[in-house]
């Protein structure tokens, strides 16, 4: 499938999908949201691909947000509908079952801030910058930023960011817990593609179950999430690569895993 907005180049069963809007600072428009809909979809229904990397082209914006023409057009319904479809299309970036690597190129504002949050782990360029600047617009996050930045790097930062609509750099985010790593920026893509290989090397359903263990049991009470854990745990029992991990390991050989 071809988009007009993005790429999507598929290897060594990495998908790498980048916003490509260079011109507009890769924002947001409903046309490319609709293209991340489908890009998505075809990630998580192909069996070649096990990983999404996803980044933005240029080397100015992973993404700059929704597109300011469009937010000022809009209607309360409208708008309510579009942060709605926004907000579905993160769950399901947050829920695709395969891990999702945000490869923070550049700015990571708005939307742009919010997508990277709903993907897995967040790789960031020593150059990015990040923000939630929607209280400059009179408006606030809508695509699940009040929600997830809270629950990522705890209510105090989170209000800080938000109210105050102030960008900070990738060494400040790295110190709050807002990325996982920082790399000088011609690295980005080739350090955060070697810990997709590294997560591709592992058991497939061991990372897709460990993935839905933390994401649901985040929303549960301790004594569920415990419960839930041990539930995928003993599913994972079962499968034919946890025998094939165990025995591997007795044998003192590299795992040969099925994803079954
Ligand atoms: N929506 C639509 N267009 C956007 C955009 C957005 N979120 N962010 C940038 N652009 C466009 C600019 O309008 C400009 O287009 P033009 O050349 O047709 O005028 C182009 O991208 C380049 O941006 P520019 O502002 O000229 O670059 P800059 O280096 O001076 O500033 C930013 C960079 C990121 C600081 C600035 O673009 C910005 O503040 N963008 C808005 C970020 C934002 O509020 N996002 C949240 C939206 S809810």
């Amino acid at each position: 499938m071809s988009f007009q907005n993005l790429t999507l180049e598929i290897r060594d069963r990495v998908a790498r999908l980048t916003v490509n809007r260079p011109e507009k600072l890769n924002a947001l428009n409903r046309a490319t949201l609709q293209e991340m809909e489908q890009a998505f979809s075809e990630c998580s229904s192909d069996p070649a691909v096990g990983l999404v990397i996803l980044t933005g082209s240029g080397a100015k914006a992973f993404i700059a947000g929704a597109d300011i023409n469009e937010l000022a057009q809009q209607t309360p319904v409208e708008g309510r509908e579009y942060a709605r479809y926004g907000q579905r299309l993160f769950q399901r970036i947050e829920s695709l079952g395969k891990p999702v690597l945000a490869a923070i190129n550049g700015y990571a504002l708005g939307g742009g801030c919010e997508i990277a949050l709903a993907c897995t782990l967040r790789f960031a360029a020593s150059t990015a910058r990040f923000g939630q600047p929607e209280v400059n617009l009179g408006l606030i996050p809508g695509y699940g930023g009040t929600q997830r930045l809270a629950r990522l790097v705890g209510r105090g930062k989170a209000q800080e960011l938000i109210l105050t609509g102030e960008m900070i750099d990738a060494a400040e985010a790295l110190r709050i817990g807002l990325v996982n790593q920082v790399f000088p920026a011609e690295e980005l893509l080739p350090k955060t593609e070697a810990v997709a290989s590294i997560i591709l090397s592992r058991g497939p359903l061991a990372v897709r179950y460990a993935m839905e263990a933390i994401h649901r049991g985040l929303n549960m009470p301790l004594e569920e999430g415990l419960d839930y854990e041990a539930t995928l745990f003993s599913v994972l029992c079962s499968s034919t690569d946890m025998k094939e991990g165990t025995r591997a390991f007795l044998e003192k050989r590299k795992p040969k895993f099925e994803g079954r």
